[in-house]
C-alpha cells in the first residue's frame, strides 16, 4: 500500500486525507499539532458516518478509509511517504518553512507537491528538498465533491514526477487539467476577478449580499452566490490569491477590494471564524450588510 504524507488538517487537508484513504492509500495527517490534526481526522470520521448513513459507502469501507489515516505529531513518520502533499495555509513563508522541515525527513525518490491555490510553483520549487521532484497539485473545495485536479509543474519539474502525481491524481477519481505556471493557474485566474468583484459591488452599495448573491447564482446558474462562495473559500484566502494575481501580473485589474481587505484586518475570514459577508452563529447564516 502507497503512503502519502498530508500537511494541513483544515478544509482541504483533511479533504484530500479523505479522498486518498478511499482510493486505498495510507495517509499520514499532520497540523500544527498532534490535536489539529487529530480534529481534522474526527471531521473526516464524520463525514465518512454521514456517506455511510446516505448509502454511499458500505461501513466496512468507511471504517477501513478512516483507519487509513495517521494522525502525526512529528514529521519523521514522512520518511514512509511516497507522496507527500502540502496543504497549509496559503502563505508563502510557511510553505517554506514546511518545506524544509519536511525536506529533511523525506525519502530521496518522494515527491513534494503543493495544494497552493496561486503561488507560482518555479519560486516555491527553491524551498523543496528537490525542485525536479516538486509541483503544484491543486484540489477544489469541497474536495471529496469536486472533480478537477489543476497540474502545474514547475520550471525544473521533471517528466517522472508529473507522471506519478496524474496517476496519483487519477486513481483519486478526479479529472487532471494542466496548467502553466502562472499566476491562479485556470481556475482562481478566473474565479478570484469575480468574487472580487462582487465585493466591489457590496463595498459600492449596488445592492446588498442576498441580492448579489441570489442575483448571480440564480441569473448565472451558479451553485453558490459569489459572497457565499468567498465565505467558503474563506476571505483570508480570497486575499492571498487576489494580491498573488495582482502582484504577479503588474495588472491593476485585480487590485483587491477594499472591502475584502478590511473584512480579512477584522478577522472576519468567512465560514470557519463563524462571521464573513453572512452570520454563522444561528442555524440559517445571515446577510451581515
Ligand atoms: N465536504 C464533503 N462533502 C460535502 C461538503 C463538504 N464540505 N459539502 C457538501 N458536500 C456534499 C454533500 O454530502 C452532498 O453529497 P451527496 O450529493 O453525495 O449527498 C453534496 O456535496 C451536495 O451537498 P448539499 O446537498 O448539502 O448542498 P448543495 O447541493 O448546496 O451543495 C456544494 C454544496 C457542493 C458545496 C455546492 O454548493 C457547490 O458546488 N458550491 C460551489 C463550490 C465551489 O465553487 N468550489 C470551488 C471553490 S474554489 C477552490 O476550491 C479553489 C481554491 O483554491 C480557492
Amino acid at each position: 500500500m502507497k503512503t502519502i504524507g498530508v500537511i494541513g488538517a483544515g478544509q482541504m487537508g483533511a479533504g484530500i486525507a479523505q479522498v486518498a484513504a478511499q482510493a486505498g492509500y495510507r495517509v499520514l495527517l499532520s497540523d500544527v499539532s498532534i490535536e489539529q490534526a487529530e480534529k481534522g481526522k474526527a471531521g473526516i470520521a464524520k463525514r465518512l458516518a454521514r456517506a455511510v448513513d446516505k448509502e454511499q459507502v458500505g461501513a466496512a469501507e468507511a471504517d477501513a478509509a478512516r483507519d487509513r489515516i495517521e494522525p502525526q505529531r512529528e514529521h519523521a513518520a514522512f520518511a514512509e511517504a511516497h507522496i507527500v502533499i502540502e496543504a497549509a495555509t496559503e502563505r508563502e513563508s510557511i510553505k517554506r518553512t514546511i518545506f524544509a522541515e519536511v525536506g529533511k525527513m523525506m525519502q530521496p525518490d518522494a515527491i513534494l507537491a503543493s495544494n497552493t491555490s496561486s503561488i507560482p510553483i518555479t519560486r516555491l520549487a527553491q524551498a523543496a528538498p528537490d525542485p525536479a521532484r516538486f509541483m503544484g497539485v491543486h484540489f477544489f473545495n469541497p474536495v471529496p465533491v469536486m472533480k478537477p485536479i489543476e497540474l502545474i509543474r514547475g520550471l525544473a519539474t521533471s517528466d517522472a514526477t508529473v507522471a506519478t502525481v496524474e496517476a496519483f491524481a487519477q486513481s483519486l477519481g478526479k479529472i487532471v487539467v494542466h496548467a502553466n505556471d502562472a499566476p491562479g493557474f485556470i481556475v482562481n485566474r478566473v474565479l478570484l476577478p469575480m468574487l472580487n468583484e462582487a465585493i466591489f459591488a457590496l463595498g459600492e452599495g449596488v445592492a446588498t449580499v442576498r441580492d448579489i448573491d441570489a442575483a448571480v447564482s440564480l441569473g448565472l446558474n451558479h451553485p453558490m452566490g459569489p459572497l457565499t462562495l468567498a465565505d467558503f473559500i474563506g476571505l483570508d484566502t480570497c486575499l492571498e490569491i487576489a494580491r498573488v494575481l495582482h502582484e504577479g501580473t503588474g495588472d491593476p485589474k485585480f487590485r483587491p477590494a477594499p472591502l475584502l481587505i478590511k473584512y480579512v484586518e477584522a478577522g472576519w475570514l468567512g465560514r470557519k471564524t463563524g462571521r464573513g459577508f453572512y452570520d454563522y452563529s444561528g442555524p440559517e447564516p445571515v446577510p451581515t450588510r
